[in-house]
Order: C-alpha cells, then structure tokens, then sequence
C-alpha cells in the first residue's frame, strides 16, 4: 500500500476503533467478571501457574481417565507451587479427599465460574435460551462441542453421533427464530442460521501428522456423514484448526471432500486459517487458489484467528531444536493478521465466492477489518466478525450496536471435557501479548489501537 493510502486507512480504523469501543458495554462488574479478571491478574504475572496449567492440557490427551488426569493436575501444581503460592492453593484444592475436580473448592479461585463463563452449557438443547437471545439481540452463533482428544473409534463415534444430533437440534431450534436480515444473508446468498464447528482430533483417534491414509478413513467417513447432513439440513459445518502437527490432515480431508461433485452446490463449509504461523499467507494462498479451481455452488468460509496453541507450538519446538512455526512478538504477528485480513477482503472484493470471518478479540484487528472492507466499497454484510463466548461478549455486543454481523463461537460440554478448551482461553489471555490482558490492565485506548 502507498503512503497515503495507509494514512488514510489509519484514519478509518482509528475511527472504528473508537466507534466499537464506545458501543462497549460495561461488563466488568458482576462477581463473575471479577472473579476472573482476579484470576487472570494473577496468571498474567505468574509464569510457573501458567506452565502448570499448559503441561497439564498438554498431558490431557494422554490421560486415561479422570483420576489420572487429577493427579497430574495436582502433580504440576505441586511442582509449581514451590515458587508460585497461586499455584499452592490451587493445588491444595484440587487433589483433597476424592480425585475428582472440586468445582466447588476450584470456585474460590474463579475457575467455576469461569466455565460457566465460556460454556454455553451440557449440550446444544441444554443452550437453547441463550443461543435464541443472542439470536434475538443481532448475534448469530457456531457451536463447539467439548471433548477433544478422541482416543478410540468408539469415541470418535460418540463425537460425530452428538455433532449430528447438534445439528438437528440447531436447525430445529432456529427455524423458530424471527428474521434477522444482517445474519442471514451476506450478497454471496443466505447464511445457514444452524452452524456447527468441528475438530477433526475428535473424529479419530489418528491425525498426527503422516498418520496412515487407512487411519484418516474413519474420519472421512465420519465428516463425510456429517457433510451430507449438513446440506440436507441446510447448516453450516465448519472445520477447526488444531496444533500444526494436525494442519496438513485436516487441510487435506476437507478440500479433497468440498471437492467432490456431491458437493458442489453444498453444503456451505468452511476451514480455519492461522494467522500466528509464519508461513500463513503462503497457506491461504493455497487455499484461495484451491478455491479458484474448485468454484462451488455454495461459498467457501475462511475464518481467520490468531491462533490458540502457541504454546504448545513453541514448547514442542523447543523440544525438538526446531525453529518455532509461529511469531514470537505480537506485532508481528497483528501485522500478518491484518495482511492477511486485507488478502482475504480483496479476494472477496475480486469475485471469489468467499466468506471472510475475523475472529479475534483484538479491538484494533477488528476496527482494521471494518475500515479495510469499507475502502473495498464491500457491503457491510459482507465482512463477518467472530468472538469466543465469555471473552469476547462484550466486543460482540458493540458489534451487534454499530450494525455489523458478528458470530460468537460457543462450546457445550461439561468442565472436564471443557479443561484443556478453558486453559487455551486462560494461557492465550494472560500471555504478555494479549490484547485482553493489555486492556485488563486498563492500557489507554488510543495505545489499543496503535498501528502494529
Ligand atoms: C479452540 O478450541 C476456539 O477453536 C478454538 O481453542
């Protein structure tokens, strides 16, 4: 971009920022928020509470049940504790009388109230008021089922068994929904109002990397299964991003699926971009020329986000004396999130039957993404906003205020099969990089906004 263009753009995103920023509710002073930003405060300046809880996810998918998954949580807390008094008492919580997790002792430290926070509830029926209200109040919605790491096939069937009864209660719940013309319909066509985001790790047990193509059978089956009900329902199935280790599998999967014929005309689908890994653009390249190749019937969503594994990508690159996939300072990383934002606008802008959804919790990333799809002359229906239920409501009412479509993210499950969800939102919020720990610690808007 020219010097003037830039300047300009400035201008605009600046002038949304402010724009979203006075549409933001106060949200911070029910017990809940308190509790938790209490919570995060204390995370953000206590690295050994931090790697504590980050080994313990990083364990989770090893465990073989409950118990087992106590005792390392209380194990990596009592290792932790001896520098962290955060991490004593949690520990000194969590691993009293039974090994079961005491949500009520875990309480005291925030972290029921917490869940309750970012997960809609046991399941989709269990969801069904909250999920109508925000309808209701100009919100659309993606549904995530708790549970990842499936290490059988018969909970790989379990998985695929509740997102199909998911989607059947989605789309009976909101054929009852009254008309919301911003949610529904985007220029390309209608917007699915039943949306499902899947993790394909929870579709089989087998999807690390060079995993045998007999082994990726299973889950084609299973998403295959899911895509047919997904078009007969008319739904949106959308497909998670995981650890990059899963990346080329569940790339693979998806576009060799979209891509055949049976498929052509739907249903609407979509798969999730990365910015935080250095080679993204090359990435989405890959995947909007697959687009160009590959035009379907129904448009083609791609979400962008920053990420949600960076530890786990920078731990498990340290391990092996590789260089980290992913940007290790958060200006580089905003940088490449708007590049890729401005990538993704002008291929919508170009013709390609493309969706573009912005997800993050970044105020500025979002103002960029507003002003960007403005100066594109795209319409406002056009450029989707996306937020994590719990962190990101407040940032989606404004959304919902200043006119624009914005889509939260919400997980069902219970607290256990919620943890390693729950600690991905705790390390990535109280990171140093975090635009939410910025903000938390009360950093000046006009700083918010800088340009990274
Ligand atoms: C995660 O599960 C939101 O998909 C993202 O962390």
């Amino acid at each position: 971009m020219c010097a003037m263009t830039v300047n300009s753009l400035e201008t605009d995103v600046r002038a949304w920022g402010r724009r979203l920023a006075e549409r933001l509710p106060d949200g911070g002073r029910h017990p809940a928020a308190l509790a938790e930003r209490r919570l995060m405060r204390t995370m953000i300046g206590d690295p050994r509470l931090r790697a504590a809880l980050f080994r313990f996810v990083d364990v989770r998918p090893a465990c073989r049940d409950r118990t087992d998954l106590v005792r390392h949580l209380h194990e990596y807390l009592a290792e932790a504790g001896a520098g962290s008094p955060a991490a004593r008492r949690l520990g000194g919580l969590v691993g009293r009388r039974t090994l079961e997790l005491p949500t009520a002792s875990a309480a005291a430290l925030g972290v029921a109230q917490m869940a309750h926070r970012f997960i809609a509830g046991e399941d989709a029926g269990a969801a069904t008021a909250e999920l109508g209200a925000l309808w209701q109040r100009g919100r659309c919605v993606t549904l995530d089922l708790l549970g990842e790491a499936t290490l059988t096939e018969a909970e790989g069937d379990a998985y695929a068994t509740r997102c199909a009864q998911t989607l059947r209660e989605l789309a009976r719940m909101s054929a009852a929904w009254p008309a919301q013309p911003m949610l529904e319909h985007d220029g390309l066509g209608p917007l699915p109002r039943a949306n499902l985001s899947v993790k394909v790790s929870a579709l089989t047990p087998h999807l690390r990397a060079h995993a045998p193509e007999r082994a990726l059978g299973a889950a084609r089956e299973r998403l295959l299964a899911l895509l047919r009900l997904a078009r007969e329902l008319d739904a949106h199935l959308h497909v998670d991003m995981e650890s990059l280790d899963t990346r080329e599998s569940i790339t693979a999967l998806v576009l060799e699926l979209l891509a055949d014929p049976e498929f052509a005309d739907g249903p609407s689908a979509g798969i999730v971009l990365q910015g935080y890994l250095t080679d993204s653009e090359e990435e989405l390249e890959r995947l909007l020329g697959w687009l160009r190749e590959h035009p379907r019937g129904a448009p083609f969503t791609i979400r962008l986000v920053k990420g949600a594994y960076w530890d786990h990508e920078v731990v498990m690159a340290a391990q092996h004396g590789w260089e980290a996939p992913v940007f290790t300072d958060r200006r580089s990383c905003d940088r490449q999130y708007e590049h890729l934002t401005r990538r993704l606008l002008d291929a919508r802008a170009e013709g390609l039957p493309l969706r573009p959804a912005i997800a993050s919790h970044n105020l500025r990333s979002l103002a960029h993404a507003l002003a960007y799809g403005d100066r594109l002359g795209l319409p406002p229906e056009a450029v989707e906003l996306q937020v994590l239920r719990g962190l990101g409501d407040d940032t989606a009412a404004a959304i919902a205020a200043a006119g624009r479509r914005v889509r939260v993210y919400c997980p069902v499950g219970d607290l256990v099969a919620g943890m390693a969800y729950l600690v991905r939102r705790l390390l990535e919020n109280t990171s140093n990089d975090s635009f939410l720990a910025a903000q938390t610690t009360g950093a000046e808007l006009e700083l918010l906004l800088e340009r990274p």
